[in-house]
């Protein structure tokens, strides 16, 4: 009898079949399983942007972009923001399971533990040029971590080490995020305070100087928290895939993260939060809306509405969804609606929303639509959208770097490719060219 869960590839060119085994999740669209591709049909299997492959089998997240749905551990995102808080968020996607009381106390202790930077750390921002882009540091500090901790000292594919990188990370983040930004505005850093809450020491260590301490208002503690919630991971995407990418060479963990936080600056993906705002001072008023709308149209110019459209969410994008009536509720409460920015961007919202070539293809306001406008509203400094993002997604990324390190047939990533440069050709030699290679540089004329 035919074994159902195969499917058959054709190779028209000759008739031969081949089969490949499909296998299933435990939710969501099978996989056709082409490890074998290769070795049977002599063939690479072509998926440039990955629209179609899945890079891994995993159990911490979970996205159906057609029904706009998001689980983590098969909690659904809309009651993690309502109900949950970040470190709780953070443990979950960790370990599986919500903390109980006990282990949501030892936790958290855990993560106020380890907030403060060796001093010597504190030495490397000086090395960056005064107006260097928050990120730019984020990529150098975050990197520099890896000499702190390194493979001298930690094995970090034994659950000992593994948790040195997962709690280092997470705790020191918020601390190194903070004096990126302190450092670009030339202040003294701020040392973190461990009787606060991750979000309030976050908030504390961003806006208190030694002249004066900021005691950030309840609204904003929660706006942040849910912030970091909603960001904290999203399965496979672009800075997570390149963390893992990084890690399944065995590369040491917070070298990884940092690879991941060169990833996420991209405009493309958790750029785009600063984009949203930078595009909106560029639109300027609601009456420039619809010209801007015609340039993302046009195919002939680069233009497009940041914030707007998702490689997966081709319904709606559910994080957005929650931040949609966060945002509306906090202009509200703060009394910004008419407040010139956020007017041009619910009027942007409002317009895009109703436009066909959006509704078409389905491109709806993403998460970093809302996101840029709720850090703007708040006060937070543009340069630093970004930066809270890779803050929150720090978790995502070592939890999948954690799943995938834990796997025991863990195989390093090596795509292959189509090639399409010249074939083998015949190396001439030019006697003139060759001696200009026994010259030194300064004999050339
Ligand atoms: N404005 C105008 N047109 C767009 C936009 C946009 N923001 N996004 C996609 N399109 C068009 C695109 O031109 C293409 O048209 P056509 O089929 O005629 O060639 C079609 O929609 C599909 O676009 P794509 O680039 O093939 O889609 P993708 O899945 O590769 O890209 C995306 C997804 C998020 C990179 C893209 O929508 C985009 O550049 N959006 C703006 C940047 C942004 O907001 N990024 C944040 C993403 S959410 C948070 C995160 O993941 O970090």
């Amino acid at each position: 009898m035919k074994n159902k869960d195969t499917i058959t590839v054709v190779d028209n060119r000759n008739n031969n079949k081949f089969e490949f085994k499909i296998k299933k999740g435990s939710f969501g669209p099978d996989v056709a399983d082409l490890t074998a591709f290769y070795s049977k049909t002599g063939m690479f299997v072509y998926d440039p942007g990955f629209t179609s492959t899945a890079s891994c089998s995993s159990e911490i997240t979970f996205i159906d972009g057609e029904k706009g749905i998001l689980l983590h551990r098969g909690y659904k995102i809309e009651d993690l923001a309502e109900k949950s808080d970040y470190p709780e968020v953070c443990y979950l996607l960790l370990n599986g399971e919500l903390p109980d009381v006990e282990n949501k106390k030892k936790f958290i202790k855990i993560l106020t533990n380890h907030t403060m930077l060796h001093e010597q750390l504190l030495r490397f921002y000086s090395g960056f040029r005064r107006d260097s882009h928050p990120m730019a540091v984020m990529v150098g500090i975050v990197g520099a971590l890896s000499s702190f901790y390194s493979e001298k000292n930690y094995d970090f594919s034994s659950t000992e080490g593994m948790w040195v990188a997962v709690s280092r990370l997470l705790a020191k983040l918020p601390t190194m995020a903070a004096m990126a930004y302190k450092y670009s505005l030339g202040q003294p850093f701020i040392y973190p305070k461990n009787n606060l809450s991750y979000s309030e020491n976050f908030l504390h260590m961003l806006f208190s100087t030694p002249c004066g301490e900021y005691h950030p208002s309840k609204a904003s503690i929660e706006a942040l928290d849910k912030l970091l919630i909603l960001h904290a991971d999203h399965e496979q995407n672009a800075s997570t895939s390149t963390v893992k990418m990084a890690g399944s060479s065995g590369a040491n963990p917070f070298a990884c993260v940092a690879a991941g936080v060169a990833s996420l600056w991209g405009p493309a993906h958790g750029g785009a939060n600063e984009s949203v705002i930078r595009m909106l001072n560029e639109i300027g008023s609601v009456n420039n809306i619809q010209k801007f709308i015609e340039k993302a149209k046009d195919k002939t110019d680069s233009f497009r509405l940041m914030g707007f459209g998702h490689r997966v969410y081709k319904n709606y994008d559910p994080r957005a969804n929650v931040l949609r009536k966060y945002c509306h509720n906090l202009l509200k409460e703060i009394d910004s609606f008419n407040v010139p920015l956020f007017k041009l961007a619910t009027k942007l919202e409002e317009i895009a929303l109703n436009d066909s070539y959006f509704i078409k293809k389905k491109l709806y306001p993403n998460v970093d639509f809302y996101s840029g406008i709720i850090l703007k509203a708040l006060g937070m400094p543009e340069s630093m959208f970004t930066v809270i993002f890779a803050v929150a997604r720090t978790v995502g990324w070592i939890s999948q770097w954690k799943e995938m390190t834990e796997l025991t047939n863990n195989k390093i990533s090596r795509p292959r490719q189509l090639y399409t440069g010249k074939n083998k050709r015949e190396f001439i030699e030019i006697e003139e060219r060759r001696n200009i290679k026994k010259m030194y540089p300064g004999e050339i004329k």
